[in-house]
């Protein structure tokens, strides 16, 4: 029997009806339409559908959505301001820290994650928060690299 779940997605408040068994991940894709949540290995190893939930990155594939219900759930989509790059999409942008791309919304979302409780992380810090994302292109020096730049403060909501 299919359960409500009250959620808020990106800042929009969404109630939805969910099976007790169905993942974050599925009400996001499936129900709201926030497909930039990658699916990937759908068993919390890849890191893909991270998103953050009351701004803690989560795998989403690895949470029930009725785990979310009362939450706040932030994903890709909702990660710029408007037109306006977050600044750690526009370090990714500099330092070309992605390629085929589809690692890059959960590793945002993850370093989201990490940036939300400490704003100027160390080098080891910031490898541990994408530890859980695996990137078959990148070889992770360009990502790790994209986001020293912003914990040592060279991007800006302004810039
Ligand atoms: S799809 Fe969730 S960790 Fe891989
Ligand atoms: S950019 Fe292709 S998997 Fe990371």
């Amino acid at each position: 029997m299919k359960k409500e779940l009250i959620l808020t997605v990106n800042g929009q408040p969404y109630e939805v009806y969910v099976n007790p068994k169905t993942l974050l991940v599925e009400v996001l894709r499936d129900v709201l339409g926030f497909t930039g949540t990658k699916r990937g290995c759908e068993t919390g190893s890849c890191g893909a559908c991270t998103v953050n939930l009351n701004g803690m990155a989560v795998k989403s594939c690895s949470i029930l959505a009725l785990q979310a219900d009362g939450c706040e759930v932030l994903t890709i989509e909702g990660l710029a301001n408007g037109a306006e790059l977050h600044p750690l999409q526009k370090a990714f942008l500099d330092h070309g820290a992605f390629q085929c791309g589809f690692c890059t919304a959960g590793m945002l979302m993850s370093a989201n994650g990490l940036f939300t409780e400490n704003p100027s992380p160390s080098v080891e810090e910031i490898k541990e928060s994408i530890d859980g994302n695996i990137c078959r292109c990148t070889g992770y020096n360009s990502i790790i690299r994209a986001l020293t730049a912003v914990a040592k403060g060279e991007y800006t909501e302004e810039q």
